[in-house]
């Protein structure tokens, strides 16, 4: 498959590498033009060359966004309608200045790639650990998760059997924004290199103590019942007083970190 990468720093390059080896065609691109990465083309061999960012969005049947969100805007759009989009955002004020990103800044990438299929991926997994926890002859459940958000489940396979192939394990966490918010800078599963094994559990019980809270059960005047809680769910009391012990000693374990 030809694979089109915007952005050839730390998360760019390595997934250039990854993908290069086995087998897929691969066009780089940043900010500053193709002759600024001649050393990183010869390093990564022939299934590696550089271009241009429309370019680089024009060769890619699939296109990876790996650039600082504070640039999204200069993804262009037009060329890359269509086509499936796998974004590695991650939102930084250091780095990217305040922006306001509402409930989720991944709704600014998708409105702006309005007519792409976006899939948001790999943004939860650290540089170090995408870089050398590969595991191709591991069991799926041995592999480091990487988490995977996105709207258009067709896209979300493309994106999982891609995954797979370069020796991770895709785990969906659900729709682009609703579900991606749980794997953002803050979660207590974003960037901790969880096995998919590990990785599953702790997802269920985040997603269903942020549940709990949303129906106001950690509420002062606690507006809702664990029973009522438990029917609303669809889950039995047990499992989910199970699911919102481990939820809630995750949220205090990573502010208590
Ligand atoms: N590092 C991590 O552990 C990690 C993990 C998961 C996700 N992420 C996210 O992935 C993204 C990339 O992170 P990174 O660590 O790879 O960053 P990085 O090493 O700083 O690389 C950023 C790359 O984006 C390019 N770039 C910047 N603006 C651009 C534009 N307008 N058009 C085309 N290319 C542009 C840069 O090119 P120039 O050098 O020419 O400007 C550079 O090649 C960020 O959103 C980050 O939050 C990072």
């Amino acid at each position: 498959m030809k694979i089109g990468i915007i952005g050839a720093g730390n998360m760019g390059s390595t997934a250039a590498h990854h993908f290069a080896e086995v087998g897929h065609e691969i066009m780089v691109c940043n900010s500053r033009g193709p002759e600024t990465l001649t050393d990183l083309v010869d390093e990564l061999g022939p299934n590696v060359q550089a271009g241009t960012v429309s370019e680089t969005a024009e060769f890619g049947e699939i296109v990876i966004e790996a650039i600082p969100l504070h640039a999204y805007e200069s993804l262009p759009a037009d060329v890359l309608s269509g086509k499936i989009v796998i974004s590695m955002a991650n939102y930084y004020p250091g780095r990217d200045g305040l922006m306001d990103v509402g409930e989720s800044y991944m709704a600014l990438v998708a409105e702006h790639l309005e007519d792409s299929r976006v899939v948001k991926a790999f943004n939860a997994t650290g540089w170090p650990t995408f870089r050398d926890e590969q595991r191709l002859d591991a069991d799926p459940d041995d592999r480091i998760a990487v988490f995977v958000a996105g709207d258009d489940d067709e896209a979300k396979e493309v994106v999982s059997d891609l995954i797979e192939e370069i020796g991770f394990t895709p785990v969906d966490v659900g729709p682009l924004v609703e579900g991606g918010r749980h794997i953002e800078n803050g979660s207590p599963i974003y960037t901790a290199a969880l096995t998919a094994s590990e990785a599953q559990p702790r997802l269920a019980a985040l997603k269903t103590t942020v549940a709990a809270y949303e129906h106001g059960y950690y509420s002062s005047s606690q507006e809702i019942t664990l029973q009522d809680l438990a029917d609303e769910l669809d889950m039995s009391e047990e499992s989910l007083s199970e699911r919102l012990r481990h939820g809630t000693e995750l949220l205090i374990s990573k502010y208590l970190d």
